[in-house]
């Protein structure tokens, strides 16, 4: 495995290879980032992991100080999946003298971007960056981040990138906590607890399923429950996964998001319909 520290290594390591999978990622990997390097090498000759804390999609007063960063046990668990890549920049080598900004309307100005200003416009242009610095057939992104999918795919396309986007559904822990990087923050009973936010989920999707016009009251009844259980509920909402926007009545392809605070810990899920 080549670790590649500034853009010009990375370029040289990756020249000539017909066909790269790109898994991006901010580091503080787990059992869902894995799952994204393994779809990425079973379909790509080559698999590129990045590992990158991009202060741009943090809006001010968030986490970027905090967030963790564990570089040493990344690059092992890199090296046992099968990474033949990864690129590790610094801030200075993706950033230094940029004046430019991707911004992405439609799917990027509901929920996640509501209530983080810019958050989306730090997403599409690092990725833009990474994927012209990789050059990859093929990008692998986790539909934990459902919105961000979202804004990604609206890109690529308005962009004419030829590239492949490949979603991954999420991975859970035992009690159906999505794996999230940030549950660092939070004790083994807490996350425990917290699991409650996927329980709801799947409680409003039976509901759904079975009264699919009954889909304001079925969302207020799940969003106090979670108020009950001590989450701070940002949103809860059926929405269409391509545009982001509301649906109803309810039907199969749409997706149930959700956004909690809980014990000072946001979280984010979604599940399909
Ligand atoms: P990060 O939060 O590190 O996530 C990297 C990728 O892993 C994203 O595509 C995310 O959706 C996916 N992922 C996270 N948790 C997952 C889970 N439990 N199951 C499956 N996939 C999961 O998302 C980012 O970084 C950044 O915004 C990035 C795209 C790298 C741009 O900076």
């Amino acid at each position: 495995m080549r670790v590649c520290g500034t853009i010009a290594e990375v370029r040289a390591v990756l020249a000539g290879e017909p066909e790269v999978g790109f898994v991006p990622t901010m580091g503080a990997l787990h059992a869902g980032h894995v799952a994204l390097v393994q779809k990425c090498r079973e379909e790509c000759k080559k698999t590129a992991v990045s590992i990158f804390v991009n202060p741009t999609q943090f809006a001010p007063g968030e986490d970027l100080d905090k967030y963790p960063r564990r570089t040493e046990s990344d690059l092992e668990l890199c090296e046992s999946n099968g990474a033949d890549v990864v690129f590790l920049p610094t801030v200075d080598e993706m950033y230094r003298g940029s004046l430019t900004t991707v911004h992405v309307t439609g799917p990027s100005e509901l929920w996640e971007g509501a209530e983080r200003p810019g958050h989306f416009d730090g997403v599409a242009t690092v990725v833009l960056k990474l994927f012209h610095i990789v050059q990859p057939v093929r990008a692998y992104f986790g539909l934990k981040d459902l919105q961000q999918c979202a804004v990604l795919r609206q890109m690529v396309k308005d962009l004419d990138l030829a590239i492949g986007l490949r979603f991954v559904e999420t991975v859970r822990d035992e009690f159906g906590l999505a794996l999230s990087s940030r549950n660092d923050y939070l004790s083994s009973s807490v996350r425990l607890e917290a699991s409650n936010l996927h329980r709801c989920l799947q409680a409003c999707r039976e509901a759904l399923l079975r009264q699919p016009n009954n889909v304001k009251s079925i969302i207020q009844e799940g969003r106090s429950t979670l108020v009950h259980q001590g989450f701070g509920v940002s949103y809860l909402a059926l929405v269409d996964p391509v545009s982001m926007q509301e649906e109803a009545p309810a039907r199969t392809g749409l997706r149930l998001i959700v956004a909690a605070r809980f014990h000072g810990v946001r979280l984010i899920d979604n599940i399909a319909l």
